[in-house]
């Protein structure tokens, strides 16, 4: 089992949090962490699905294959599998929080407090915008995704 393992949540795990996975993997793998990422939804939606196919686009410039990936919604058992869970916005980070059991063990956060002068912002949901949106959300948790694998590092 790898050290740390990292969960990425937004609402329907089709657009931010598939990125915000294959960015922390990628951030991970660069500084030479033993880190296991995956991500959910906090809405069941999209379940069984491929990610929107400006996700899997926005990936793919990167080198990324994100087609394979099929979207999930979060469970009981991930609050106590992985030892971190990031929200993507305050609206999932709210529900993650409500849903957790007592049991919980994970560190429960919203993502980008990890990047110094963001904390308490959210990254915005581009589901209903334009392809630009992809590629501010690549950036957000890119950078997000570098600081929590330093952090990790250093730790
Ligand atoms: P995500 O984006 O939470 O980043 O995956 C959304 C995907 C689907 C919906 C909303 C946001 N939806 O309403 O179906």
């Amino acid at each position: 089992m790898a050290q740390y393992s990292v969960l990425f949540v937004c609402l329907g795990n089709i657009c931010r949090s598939p990125l915000a996975e294959a960015a922390f993997r990628s951030a991970a793998e660069d500084l030479g962490i033993d880190a296991h990422a995956d991500s959910a939804g906090t809405a069941d939606y999209h379940v069984g699905r491929p990610p929107d196919q400006r996700s899997i686009s926005t990936a793919e410039a990167r080198g990324i294959d994100k087609s394979h990936y099929r979207g999930r919604q979060i469970a009981e058992v991930d609050y106590t599998y992985f030892t971190h869970i990031f929200a993507l916005d305050h609206a999932n980070l709210k529900e993650i929080e409500r849903r957790a059991p007592i049991r919980a063990t994970a560190n429960i956060a919203l993502l980008l407090d990890v990047i110094e002068g963001r904390e308490g912002e959210a990254v915005p949901d581009p589901y209903y915008g334009s392809d630009e949106g992809f590629e501010l959300v690549w950036n957000e948790v890119n950078q997000a995704a570098r600081a929590i694998a330093l952090q990790l590092g250093r730790s």
